[in-house]
């Protein structure tokens, strides 16, 4: 879901991104990234590989952290090979969710599932292997090239009159054209470390699809409850909105504004090769 618009960011600007899917280069591979660095001799590595099947990696956590965590360090370490710098998307998920003003970088992380601890242990092992790297954390991502929640929403939609929704985790649903457009901006400054960059503003993902039905005209009831009443494998952080200490953070537009595009795209073409 990402990395197609990050491809797609980066042409924009004028760089010349060299997309590889799963079946070109596996991550978990040393010696195949060490040989498609060699090959293509990047300026800069953005890895959106990842291991994202969060309920599956409570069952399969040692999986997800082979990808998630070595896999990352891999990533990291063959671009510093070549003295290529490291974008590397990182979550919320790191974080509880029990502080309620939201987190800045500098806060405590302490995931409570074994995907937030999977990505933890990947900002670890891109900071260890390339000084040269941001570790942009995000989060609720939706985008035309992935399952996300503002399809589910509309999918339901169309065989119910009402769906039931958590109201009590809030976050930064984001729109994954403005991060990739916003992880590219960070390739021309020197800015490196961790980096918050999520949508502006917060709902909860009652209020996400409210406005989504409210937004795609469609006809359809929104009703709440708790996340105790679904029964899910893995615990999501109940509060985890991104927000920056830095002095120039990377500002995305607003959710709401995010969804417009989405839905305007999603509208305009099916899937953006
Ligand atoms: N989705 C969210 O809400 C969210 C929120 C915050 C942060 N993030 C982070 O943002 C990044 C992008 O997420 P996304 O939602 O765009 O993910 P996605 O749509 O699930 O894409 C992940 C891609 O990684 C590939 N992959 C998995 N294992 C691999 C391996 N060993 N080697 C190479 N490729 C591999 C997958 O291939 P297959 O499909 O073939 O498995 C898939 O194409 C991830 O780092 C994720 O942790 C996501």
């Amino acid at each position: 879901m990402l990395g197609r618009d990050v491809e797609h960011a980066a042409r924009e600007v004028g760089h010349e991104p060299i997309a590889l899917a799963r079946s070109e280069l596996d991550i978990t591979d040393r010696a195949a990234l060490e040989q498609a660095v060699i090959e293509h001799r990047p300026g800069a590595v953005v890895n959106c590989a990842a291991w994202t099947n969060v309920d599956g990696a409570e069952e399969h956590e040692a999986e997800a952290t082979e990808v998630n965590g070595a896999g990352a360090g891999n990533v990291a370490a063959a671009a510093a090979a070549v003295g290529a710098s490291v974008v590397h998307p990182s979550t919320d998920y790191v974080f509880d969710g029990a502080r309620e003003e939201g987190y800045v970088e500098s806060d405590e992380v302490n995931p409570i599932s074994g995907y937030g601890r999977s990505k933890l242990a990947g900002e670890r092992a891109v900071a260890a292997a390339n000084p040269r790297h941001w570790i942009v954390r995000s989060s609720w991502l939706f985008g035309v090239n992935g399952r996300n929640f503002v399809e589910t929403m509309l999918g339901l939609a169309q065989d119910r009159d009402e769906v039931v929704v958590v109201r009590d985790q809030v976050g930064c649903p984001t729109y994954t054209g403005h991060l990739a457009a916003g992880l590219v901006r960070l390739l021309d400054a020197e800015q490196y470390g961790v980096h918050h960059m999520a949508s502006g503003g917060r709902c909860s993902w009652y209020d996400f699809a409210v406005e989504i039905f409210n937004q795609a005209g469609v006809d359809c009831r929104v009703l709440s409850m708790t996340s105790d009443m679904l029964e899910r494998p893995a615990p999501r952080p109940a509060f985890s909105v991104l927000l920056s200490e830095r002095a120039h953070p990377v500002l995305l537009p607003d959710w709401h504004d995010g969804l417009a595009e989405y839905l305007a795209e999603r509208a305009g073409t099916e899937v953006r090769a």
